[in-house]
């Protein structure tokens, strides 16, 4: 076997995240030009995992009990045992365009090229379906409540709206739109501001439930707005959508002042995306904005901004 490359993209979740886990739908999608990657090499040794780009470090790992609690031994063990096979003698080299716990599904990611790598490896096939699974287990150990969000549009790499414990809706994006992705360059933890939400509503049902309730209409006006090309409704409902996160103690000083900062520029909407705290905002805009918008996050302190088109 010569060496053999698998990859998985990043994401961006347009709308509906942390009400994605109380069951509220969610809207998200692949940013395919963001990818992980995994690299396998026969050796004649016990296989050997190295990312040397995860967690600013290198990791040099091997597949026994002691790395039992890592996220990457985790998933060649899941793959391993779905087939019920032994380990192959091969090397494993992860790297990664996405950054991570910037709530662009870089765990999820890294799993899914890792999980492909190890099915080459041993020679079979896997359907996305169960991929997804074996990804999902992985993310329910490192995110406590995971939707299982990331892990679908990663691995099925199609723009999904995602209701939890329900049949998968892949979206057909009618009228194509720009985005706009900026990075505070602070990474979160995203299991922690899910763990401050539930607090949020354990110890206040009813108004957090409420905001729920908006999230979930905004998420289907959102629909509607995609089967028109009503995209400037659209960036209110995003407005929205970022106020009710704000609520929800999501948001931070640095993502707000690159939301505001997008939408003084001249974009339709802007919210923050993923798990929040940090990470990643988004800003919708029209295509004559893109530059405006790029210039302004940058100048605001956004460590790195691209563009995409949703299609
Ligand atoms: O992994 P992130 O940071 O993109 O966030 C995941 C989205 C949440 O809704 C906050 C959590 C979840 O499991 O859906």
């Amino acid at each position: 076997m010569t060496n053999f490359q698998t990859s998985a993209a990043g994401k961006i979740i347009l709308f509906g995240e942390h009400a994605v886990v109380y069951g509220v739908p969610a809207i998200a999608i692949p940013i395919s030009s963001l990818r992980a990657y995994a690299t396998i090499r026969k050796t004649d040794k016990p296989l050997k995992i190295i990312a040397e780009d995860l967690r600013n470090q290198d990791i040099v790992l091997t597949v026994d009990t002691q790395n039992q609690d890592n996220p990457l031994t985790q998933m060649v063990n899941s793959v391993l045992d779905h087939f019920n096979l032994a380990c192959p003698q091969i090397e494993i080299t992860v790297k990664s365009d996405i950054p991570i716990a910037s709530g662009l599904g870089s765990g999820a990611a890294v799993s899914a090229a890792v999980g492909k790598a190890i099915v080459h490896a041993l020679g079979r096939a896997i359907s996305t379906e169960d991929l997804n699974q074996l990804v999902f287990e992985v993310e329910k150990v490192h995110h406590g409540t995971p939707s299982g969000i990331d892990n679908t549009v990663v691995v099925y790499e199609r723009p999904v709206y995602f209701v939890k414990d329900k049949e998968i809706r892949f979206l057909n994006i009618k009228s194509p739109f720009h985005i706009v992705v900026a990075d505070t360059g602070k990474t979160a933890l995203t299991h922690e501001a899910v763990g401050d939400v539930r607090r949020l509503y354990e110890s206040d049902q009813n108004s957090v439930q409420s905001i729920f309730g908006n999230i979930e209409r905004i998420v289907q006006d959102v629909i509607t707005c995609m089967d028109t090309g009503d995209i400037s409704q659209m960036g209110k409902l995003m407005n929205e959508n970022h106020t009710y996160l704000q609520q929800l103690t999501v948001s931070s000083p640095e993502l707000d002042s690159l939301v505001d900062a997008a939408r003084q520029a001249g974009a339709l909407g802007a919210k923050l995306s993923g798990g929040g705290r940090g990470g990643n905002m988004i800003a919708l805009v029209d295509e004559s904005s893109v530059s405006r918008v790029t210039s302004a996050l940058k100048e605001t302190g956004a460590t790195r901004v691209f563009d995409s088109i949703v299609k």
